[in-house]
């Protein structure tokens, strides 16, 4: 479904993702979990478009990315969410999950969207900045959902977020993996997170794919000690 490959990027001379080798296939969750630095963000920033690939390919139904700009990226099924979230913070939850709508010929949001995230339906009304960080992150994924993805992008989603409320993420992506058969990939540096949401596990190291694991047989302590300071 999605298969990168021999995939490099490079901050004008700094090469800090090297050669990459991937696949994720429709309905799969595949964690990339590494430490600080390890080129986790570049990687993501780089699939959807925002930083440009050194070398290499990435196919999405055997559609090449490389080369094109993030909007064609989404139109072709990609989606993002970024670390930090990036919500609009001045603008409503309402207008924020519009502002997915972009590529889509809805103008409304879906109804699903409020089903799946009925925090959002509550809140529809209020601005973006005065959500918790959990609702924001709700609401992140819910605007990513709004182009109706293939791949879903998610950089580092648990980031400043509450234990008790990183498992209901979990639970509600796989959810979602479930009903719409969305393709995931999330980094991360919580390996709890990773282990409840993954059915792969890879592990990044300085810009290189150093370990992958089946999550059911994975070995949990060996890709902690990659986690490990
Ligand atoms: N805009 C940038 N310009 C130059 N180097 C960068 C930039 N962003 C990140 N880096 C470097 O790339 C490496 C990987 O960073 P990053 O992808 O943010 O890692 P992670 O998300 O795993 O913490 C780090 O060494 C970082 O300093
Ligand atoms: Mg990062």
């Amino acid at each position: 479904m999605f298969t990168v490959s021999d995939y490099s990027v490079a901050y004008g001379q700094s090469e800090v993702v090297h050669n990459i080798n991937m696949e994720v296939g429709k309905s799969e969750i595949v964690a990339i979990v590494g430490r600080n630095g390890m080129g986790k963000t570049t990687l993501m920033r780089s699939l959807i478009g925002m930083v440009p690939a050194k070398s290499g390919s990435a196919k999405l139904n055997n559609t090449e990315l490389f080369g094109l700009k993030s909007h064609e990226r989404v139109e072709r099924g990609v989606a993002f969410v970024p670390q930090g979230r990036m919500i609009f913070s001045t603008m409503t939850v309402k207008e924020n999950i519009e502002t997915g709508l972009t590529t889509v010929k809805e103008k409304k949001v879906p109804e699903n969207l409020y089903t799946l995230f009925p925090v959002l339906k509550e809140m529809k009304s209020r601005r973006g900045g005065n959500l918790s960080g959990g609702q924001q992150q709700q609401l992140a994924i819910a605007r990513a959902l709004a182009s109706k993805p293939d791949l879903l992008l998610l950089d580092e989603p648990t980031e400043g977020i509450q234990p008790s409320i990183i498992r209901e993420m979990a639970r509600t992506l796989k959810k979602i993996r479930d009903e719409i058969g969305l393709s995931i990939i999330v980094s991360e540096q919580v390996l709890s997170f990773a282990l409840d949401i993954a059915d792969r596990i890879l592990v990044i190291e300085k810009g290189k794919i150093v370990h992958e694991e089946l999550r059911e047989s994975a070995n949990e302590e060996k890709i902690a000690a990659y986690l490990s300071v």
